[in-house]
C-alpha cells in the first residue's frame, strides 16, 4: 500500500425530512446564493423546502447549470456571488451543479484569470467560499469529494480540476429526492458509481486488502441491487444508491492504491464533442479500455473476475474475457449502449478525439501513465 493522505471534512447529513436542518447547517448570518439546475429542482418541490428551511436569511437564486456545466455560465454565478456580496453557497441538484458550485466557490476568490483553474486542474486554488449541497441525484460522488469537471465551451474542453480547499461543508442526501429521476438518470448514476470504483480498483494489486474487499463490496451492491434500484421508488433501495454512489468517490477506497481515470478522461472528450451523458461515455469506453490493457491489468482482472462475478473455469483469457462481458452486459441490461455506433458514431471520428486528448495534456493517463495516444486510439478503435 503506498503512503497517502486521507482527508474528507464533509459532513453527511443522510435520511428522509433531513433538508429542514440546512436552518441550523447553514450559518445563522449567511448571505446565501442557491444554485440549481434547470427547472427540477423548482418542479419537485425541493426549491421551497429549501428556502422554508434557510428561513429569514438572505437568499438570492442562481438558476440554469446545465448539466455538464459550462465556464460560460458559471462566470455569472461568480458575477453575482460579488454584486450581492453573498458568503455561502447552496448547491441544489445532481453533480453538474454541485461541480459547478465548486468552480464558483473557488473563482469568486480567485486572483487572475479563473480559466486557469480549469487549465491547471485546480492547483492554483488557494481557498474557495464555504458551501453545501442537497443532493439530488445519485451518481458523481461530488457531494463529498473535493473534485469537478467543467466545459469551457468556447474550446470544447471538458476540463477536471480538485483542490483540498474544495470539500462541501455538508451535503443533505436525502434519498426520497430521487422519486423523480428519470429511469435514464437513475440508470447513469448507477454506472458512472460502478465506473469510480473500477477506476480506483481495477489496476494492479498493491496490497490494499481494505480498499480491495470495500471496492468489491460497492461493485457487488451496485450489481445486486442497482437495477431494483432504478425501477423502483423503494425508500432502502434509493437510500442504497445514495450511498454506495457516494462511498464509491469520496476517497475511501481510493486512499493508498493506484488509480486509473483513463476511461473518464476519454469519456470527457466524448461528452464535449458529441453532449452524451457523462456516464453512457464511460460505459462505451471502460470495456473497451479493459480489453486493450488486459495484459497490464491482469492480476486485477482475474481477481475481478472471481470476486465480483464468480467465475472461476476457465483459462486466465476466458476468465477475463468472460469478465469484460459480464460487465458489458450489466451496462447494456440497464439500457447503457458499450458501443459507439449506437450514436452514430464511426472510425472517421477517433483523429478529432485523439486531437482533443492532445489539446488538453491527456498524452501519458493511467495507473502506470503508458495510456499514450496510441493507445487511446486503440481503446477508442475497440469502442466502435
Ligand atoms: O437541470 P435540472 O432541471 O435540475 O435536471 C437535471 C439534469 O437534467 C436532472 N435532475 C437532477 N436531479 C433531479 C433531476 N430530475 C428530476 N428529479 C431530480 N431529483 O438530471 C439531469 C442530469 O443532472 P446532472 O447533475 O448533470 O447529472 P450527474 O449527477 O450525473 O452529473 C454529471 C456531471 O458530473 C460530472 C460529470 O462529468 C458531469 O459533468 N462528474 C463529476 C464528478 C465529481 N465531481 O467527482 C465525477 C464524475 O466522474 C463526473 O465526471
Ligand atoms: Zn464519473
Amino acid at each position: 500500500m503506498k503512503s497517502f493522505d486521507y482527508y474528507n471534512p464533509t459532513h453527511i447529513v443522510f435520511g428522509e425530512g433531513r433538508i429542514a436542518e440546512l436552518s441550523a447547517l447553514v450559518p445563522a448570518t449567511a448571505r446565501v446564493l442557491i444554485l440549481f439546475g434547470g427547472e427540477s429542482a423548482r418542479k419537485t418541490g425541493t426549491l421551497a423546502e429549501v428556502h422554508a428551511a434557510l428561513g429569514t436569511r438572505e437568499v438570492f437564486e442562481f438558476s440554469g447549470i446545465e448539466p455538464n456545466p459550462s465556464f460560460e455560465t458559471l462566470m455569472r454565478a461568480v458575477e453575482q456571488v460579488k454584486l450581492n456580496q453573498v458568503d455561502f453557497l447552496l448547491a441544489v441538484g445532481g453533480g453538474s451543479v454541485i461541480d459547478g458550485t465548486k468552480f464558483v466557490a473557488a473563482a469568486a476568490l480567485i486572483d487572475g484569470d479563473p480559466a486557469e483553474i480549469l487549465f491547471k486542474f485546480g492547483s492554483t486554488i488557494r481557498q474557495a467560499m464555504p458551501f453545501g449541497s442537497v443532493l439530488t441525484l445519485p451518481a458523481t460522488g461530488s457531494e463529498m469529494n473535493n473534485g469537478g469537471v467543467v466545459t469551457i465551451k468556447a474550446q470544447g474542453a471538458k476540463l477536471p480540476f480538485m483542490n483540498r480547499a474544495l470539500f462541501p461543508v455538508f451535503s443533505v442526501l436525502d434519498p426520497t429526492k430521487t422519486y423523480t429521476l428519470p429511469k435514464r438518470q437513475l440508470a447513469n448514476g448507477v454506472v458512472d458509481a460502478f465506473v469510480h470504483v473500477m477506476e480506483q480498483y481495477l489496476t494492479y494489486p498493491a496490497q490494499a486488502h481494505v480498499q480491495d474487499r470495500f471496492a468489491e463490496g460497492l461493485l457487488l451492491t451496485l450489481i445486486e441491487h442497482g437495477p431494483e434500484a432504478i425501477s423502483s421508488t423503494d425508500y432502502n433501495a434509493r437510500a442504497n444508491l445514495m450511498w454506495v454512489a457516494t462511498l464509491a468517490l469520496n476517497g475511501l477506497i481510493g486512499a493508498g492504491v493506484p488509480q486509473d481515470w483513463a476511461s473518464h478522461m476519454i469519456g470527457h472528450e466524448l461528452t464535449a464533442k458529441y453532449d452524451i451523458d457523462h456516464a453512457r461515455t464511460l460505459a462505451v469506453v471502460l470495456p473497451a479500455m479493459l480489453q486493450v490493457r488486459r495484459q497490464s491489468k491482469r492480476g486485477k482482472l482475474l481477481q475481478y473476475a472471481e470476486r465480483v462475478w464468480h467465475i472461476s473455469i476457465g483459462s486466465e483469457d476466458e476468465r477475463i474475457d468472460a469478465a469484460i462481458a459480464k460487465t458489458r452486459a450489466f451496462f447494456e441490461s440497464l439500457e447503457l449502449p458499450t458501443r459507439l455506433s449506437a450514436y452514430d458514431i464511426g472510425a472517421d471520428a477517433v483523429p478529432a478525439i485523439i486531437a482533443q486528448l492532445k489539446a488538453h495534456g491527456m498524452v501519458a493517463i493511467g495507473e502506470h501513465k503508458d495510456v499514450t495516444l496510441d493507445v487511446s486510439q486503440r481503446v477508442l478503435e475497440a469502442c466502435l
